[in-house]
């Protein structure tokens, strides 16, 4: 068996306080995206979205934030897929975005909607036509004999649809995941991390550290 236990390492970067904080969780996390913009990390806005099937069996898969602000965290899917099904009988959700290269994450636990139709129309219409076409190609989730279904089906739809003119899939737009509880965590000496929690209560936000 490979052994892990001196795979560690010593976090430096940072520290917080409650009170270099914003009063805003999300005035903070645009101030965390933006540094982790800057550092170039891979991906920063990915997050592992995680849900609940109706027997509570949880499950996880990383989606891609397009754009938030204080009504909430918005990305895109297809709203037959494993993780539509689940939202739709059950709207709790979290996402945590894995900061590793800045020694954070940060944690949203909220429920999730769907956002309207025009909404999701004006960011399909944005997209290039690779992407466009690929939500058309994909019935996501579900079980296909081989990649050439993939491939053929996309061949027929550049005939179908050329670009400029690919229809709104009804099947497919945005879910915002409006949170209740924030936790921003930043790696620290000693595993003496600082973790900090703001919760809506009565649309105010409180705010708390947490033990490590
Ligand atoms: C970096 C990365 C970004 C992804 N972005 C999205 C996304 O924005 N929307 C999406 O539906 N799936 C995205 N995926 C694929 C999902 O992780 C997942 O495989 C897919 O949504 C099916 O999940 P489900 O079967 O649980 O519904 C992404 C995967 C990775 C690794």
């Amino acid at each position: 068996m490979q052994d892990l236990s001196n795979l560690r390492k010593e976090y430096t970067q940072a520290q917080l306080t409650i009170d270099s904080l914003e009063k805003s969780p999300i005035l903070q996390f645009q101030k965390w995206f933006d540094q982790a913009l800057k550092a170039a990390i891979l991906e920063p806005n990915a997050m592992v979205l995680s849900t609940l099937d109706n027997e509570n069996v949880p499950s996880q898969r990383t989606v891609l934030l397009k754009y938030f602000n204080h009504l909430g965290f918005v990305f895109f899917s297809n709203y037959t897929s494993r993780k539509a099904q689940h939202l739709d009988t059950n709207p709790n959700a979290s996402l945590l975005f894995p900061w590793y290269a800045l020694e954070r994450q940060v944690i949203l636990i909220g429920k999730v909607e769907r956002i309207t139709i025009e909404e999701s129309k004006a960011y399909f219409f944005n997209r290039p036509y690779g992407s466009q076409l690929g939500a058309w190609v994909s019935k996501q989730s579900s079980v296909i004999k081989s990649r050439q279904v993939l491939e053929d089906r996309l061949s027929e739809l550049k005939q179908k649809f050329p670009q400029g003119k690919v229809p709104f899939p009804d099947f497919w737009g945005g879910y915002r995941l409006v949170p209740n509880n924030i936790e921003f965590w930043q790696g620290g000496a000693n595993r003496l991390h600082d973790r900090i929690l703001y919760k809506e209560i009565e649309s105010e936000w409180s705010i708390a550290r947490l033990s490590p």
